[in-house]
C-alpha cells in the first residue's frame, strides 16, 4: 500500500479517530510522517491514540474533542483547526454509526443524530476544508461510505440511506475536482472488525469473516493511487455489492428485508463475535490534560 509514502509536510484530519477505521487511518498517516488532527467526542480516547502514535512514530498530534452530530460541531472543529494555525491537506470524513430495528420503533432522536453525523457533518466538514485544498491545488478527501450505500437496507434503513448520500456526494466531488489536484474517494467497507456492531447493538452474523481495519486502509490507499472515485473493500463485498446493482432495487430490498427481519436473521456465528481492540494507554512527556 502506498498513497504517498512521505507526508512529512502534510496535515491529516481524521474524524472518528478514537477507534476502528479512524484510528487505523491515524496510524497509517502517522507511519507516513503526517501531522495529525484527531477528532471524536471522547477526549480521553483520542489522547490514548495520540500518545500511542507519538511514542511509536514521533507523531505531532492535535486532539479536538467535538460532537459532530451537533449542528455547530463542524464549525467548532474548523475554528479549533484555525486557532491551532493548521491547514488540512488530507481529510478523512470517517465518523459515523448505525441504528438497527423496525423504523417506527427506533428512537427518533438517535436517528436524527445518525443523519446529522453520517450526512450533514460529512457535507459540512467537506465544505469547511475542501476550498483550502482547491486554492492550494492539492489535497485528499476520503469519505467513509459503506457497502450499505449501494442498496436500500431494511431495518437499517436510515444507515443505508445515509451511506448512499456519502457515496453519491463523493463521486460528484471526485468528478468536479480530479483535474484540480484534489483527490476525492468514497471508501465502502463491508463488515469490519471495529466497535461498530457494539454501537449498533448487535452481533455480526454475516456469512464471511470480518475484514480487518488494516485491510480497509490498504484498499483505500490503493484506490487513491489509482485515482478511483470509490472503492469497495474485499472481493466478496465487491461481488455482493455489484450483484445487488444488477437486480431491480425493489427485489433486492425485499430479499434483504427477509434476511434482516428481526427474529429471522441467522443466529450469530461465534467466530464472528465482535472483538474489542483497544490500544494500550502509554504515558509520554506531553500527556493529556487532567480530567
Ligand atoms: N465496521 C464496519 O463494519 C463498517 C462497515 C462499513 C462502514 N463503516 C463506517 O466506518 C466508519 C467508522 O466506523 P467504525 O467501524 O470504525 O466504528 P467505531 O469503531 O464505532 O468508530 C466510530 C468512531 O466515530 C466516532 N463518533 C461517534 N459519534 C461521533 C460524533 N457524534 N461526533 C464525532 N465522532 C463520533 C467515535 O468516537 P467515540 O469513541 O468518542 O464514540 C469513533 O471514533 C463509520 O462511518 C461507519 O459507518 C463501518
Amino acid at each position: 500500500m502506498t498513497a504517498d509514502p512521505d507526508l512529512r509536510m502534510s496535515t491529516a484530519l481524521i474524524t472518528g479517530a478514537s477507534s476502528g477505521i479512524g484510528a487505523a487511518f491515524a496510524e497509517a498517516y502517522a507511519d507516513r510522517g503526517a501531522r495529525l488532527v484527531l477528532v471524536a467526542p471522547s477526549e480521553p480516547r483520542l489522547w490514548m491514540v495520540a500518545e500511542r502514535l507519538g511514542a511509536r512514530y514521533g507523531t505531532e498530534a492535535h486532539v479536538i474533542a467535538v460532537d459532530l452530530a451537533d449542528e455547530r460541531g463542524p464549525d467548532r472543529l474548523a475554528e479549533a483547526v484555525a486557532e491551532a494555525g493548521l491547514e488540512v491537506d488530507i481529510l478523512v470524513n470517517n465518523a459515523g454509526f448505525g441504528t438497527r430495528g423496525p423504523y417506527h420503533e427506533l428512537s427518533a432522536d438517535r436517528d436524527h443524530r445518525e443523519v446529522m453525523l453520517n450526512v450533514v457533518a460529512v457535507e459540512r466538514v467537506a465544505h469547511l476544508f475542501l476550498p483550502g485544498m482547491v486554492a492550494r491545488g492539492r489535497g485528499t478527501v476520503i469519505n467513509v461510505s459503506s457497502t450499505s450505500g449501494f442498496q436500500a437496507v431494511p431495518y437499517m434503513t436510515v444507515y443505508g440511506a445515509s451511506k448512499a448520500f456519502v457515496l453519491s456526494f463523493s463521486i460528484g466531488l471526485w468528478a468536479e475536482y480530479r483535474r484540480r489536484g484534489v483527490r476525492v474517494l468514497a471508501l465502502c467497507p463491508g463488515p469490519t472488525d471495529t466497535e461498530f456492531f457494539e454501537v449498533l447493538g448487535t452481533r455480526m452474523s454475516a456469512g464471511g469473516r470480518l475484514r480487518t481495519t488494516d485491510e480497509v486502509i490498504a484498499t483505500a490507499f490503493r484506490a487513491l493511487d489509482r485515482g478511483q472515485p470509490y472503492v469497495i473493500d474485499g472481493r466478496l463485498n465487491y461481488l455482493t455489492s455489484n450483484a445487488s446493482r444488477l437486480l431491480p432495487r425493489g427485489l433486492v430490498a425485499r430479499i434483504t428485508e427477509r434476511v434482516l427481519r428481526p427474529g429471522r436473521s441467522r443466529p450469530p456465528d461465534p467466530s464472528m463475535s465482535v472483538r474489542r481492540v483497544r490500544p494500550p494507554a502509554r504515558r509520554s512527556g506531553s500527556g493529556p490534560p487532567a480530567g
